[in-house]
């Protein structure tokens, strides 16, 4: 999982390594035939899409000591050329004073925007389409494969109470607001590619503006679903030895026989953890786009994992540690929607085995009561344990008849 994270989060930040504004130096090319300018080789590199050196230009913004002599062809009279001012401008390194002081209102020249938006319009789509379209396409075949996972036994007629409403509020309030945001979300990013040519400029720009205040506000709803599910079930999430057992038989999936589990069994984690930890990222990325400018976490995040050495372990060179404050948001926006992605593509195998895919478990989230049977076969050391407190508790009573 945490390997897969930062394989993921590599894959980003390489995409965004492509637009950074000061890729890794670069001392093999020969520009003296330039006075030090770029070169044809400069070019043709990054026509190329090779990571272009531009420390030279970034570092020959204005300082007069560089400036050519005025007894040299292309002196300058000792002061800073204006290309050299522009380059300031297009680097950043300018020094600016705007009566606007919003964050972002000293950079006046980001050049970031094109590749963004190359990615955001093409890769990105295309492949967060293609996934959840895969995804589809395997839960469908896994279907006829393997069919319905069915009750093997013979049912009880007898339920035990699985969710109590407090935990079935906070399940729906987390997968309402995914559900909503995921819609609200794909609509932002690819309605201008597929709904458009569908149904106009006009009555999209009403569903996209629709779509936008949804996602915005629906998000809360995501934050406090998620952090309800964390506190209620984070304790019957943390890894045991039942685990690996429940791994090393897949599950039972395509055996006979169910090996124990507790309350959640190791698939179940791993969905859960999958849900903690990428929700918390896509909440975090969603605040820097709700708020913009006033979050900026990809500098700091590049700068620890260049510390750690990560880059390097992928054959990559250190990742930028300065970033233009439209750059931080052009960032957020490819992770939120990338890790988004991922986990839409894991919510819908979730909510096949919660739905179509498996007997009798959707009872534990509609009504709170799960047929006895269904319990003892899917988690059998978790409904002991129920049975026993019951017991214990009204040792007359049997379990609650099925109605
Ligand atoms: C129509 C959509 C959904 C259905 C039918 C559904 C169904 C279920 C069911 C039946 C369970 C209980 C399984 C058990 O008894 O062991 C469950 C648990 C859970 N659900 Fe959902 N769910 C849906 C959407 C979502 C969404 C969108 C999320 C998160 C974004 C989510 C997160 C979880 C988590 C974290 C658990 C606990 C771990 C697990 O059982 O895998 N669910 N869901």
């Amino acid at each position: 999982m945490f390997r897969a994270l930062i394989t993921l989060f590599i894959t980003v930040t390489w995409i965004s390594s492509a637009y950074a504004q000061d890729a890794g130096r670069d001392d093999t090319i020969d520009r003296s035939a330039t006075g030090g300018a770029q070169t044809l080789e400069d070019i043709m590199r990054r026509q190329r899409g090779e990571p272009v050196d531009n420390s030279f230009r970034s570092d020959a913004t204005g300082n007069p000591e560089n400036a050519a002599g005025i007894e040299n062809q292309l002196g300058t009279l000792g002061g800073a050329s204006d290309p050299e001012l522009w380059r300031a401008f297009r680097f950043g390194s300018v020094d600016i004073t705007a009566s606007n002081n919003g964050p972002a209102a000293t950079t006046l020249i980001q050049d970031g925007g094109m590749a963004w938006l190359t990615f955001r319009q093409g890769p990105l789509i295309t492949n967060g389409g293609l996934l959840l379209l895969a995804t589809l396409g395997l839960l469908a075949i896994f279907y006829f494969v393997r069919g319905k996972i069915t009750i093997d036994g013979e049912k009880t007629g007898r339920t035990v109470t699985r969710f109590k409403t407090i935990e079935r509020f906070g399940h729906w309030l987390l997968a309402g607001s995914f559900i909503l945001l995921g819609i609200t979300g794909l609509i932002t990013l690819m309605g201008r590619k597929f709904l458009i040519p569908v149904f106009g400029h006009d009555a999209f720009a009403t569903v996209a503006v629709a779509s936008k205040w949804v996602h915005n506000n629906v998000s809360w709803a995501f934050i406090l679903g998620l952090a309800m599910v964390f506190v209620m079930w984070v304790i019957h999430n943390l890894p045991d030895r039942t685990d690996i057992n429940w791994i090393l038989k897949g599950g039972g999936i395509f055996t006979k026989g169910h090996p124990p589990a507790k309350k959640f069994n190791a698939g179940q984690k791993l969905i859960f953890w999958s849900v903690i930890v990428l929700g918390t990222s896509i909440s975090a990325s969603g605040l820097a786009l709700l708020f913009p400018f006033e979050i900026n976490m990809f500098a700091a995040t590049f700068a620890k994992l260049n510390a750690f050495g990560i880059p390097g372990l992928f054959g990559m060179a250190p990742l930028p540690e300065v970033l233009a404050p439209h750059e931080e948001m052009q960032l957020s926006q490819a992770w939120h929607a990338i890790v988004s992605f991922v986990l839409m593509a894991i919510i819908l195998a979730h909510i096949y085995i919660g739905s179509v895919g498996m007997e009798g478990a959707y009872d534990a989230m509609g009504s709170g009561e799960v047929e006895e049977q269904w319990a003892r076969e899917h988690h059998s050391i978790w409904v002991e344990e129920v049975l026993a407190e019951k017991a214990s508790k009204s040792p007359s009573e049997d379990a609650t008849p099925a109605e």
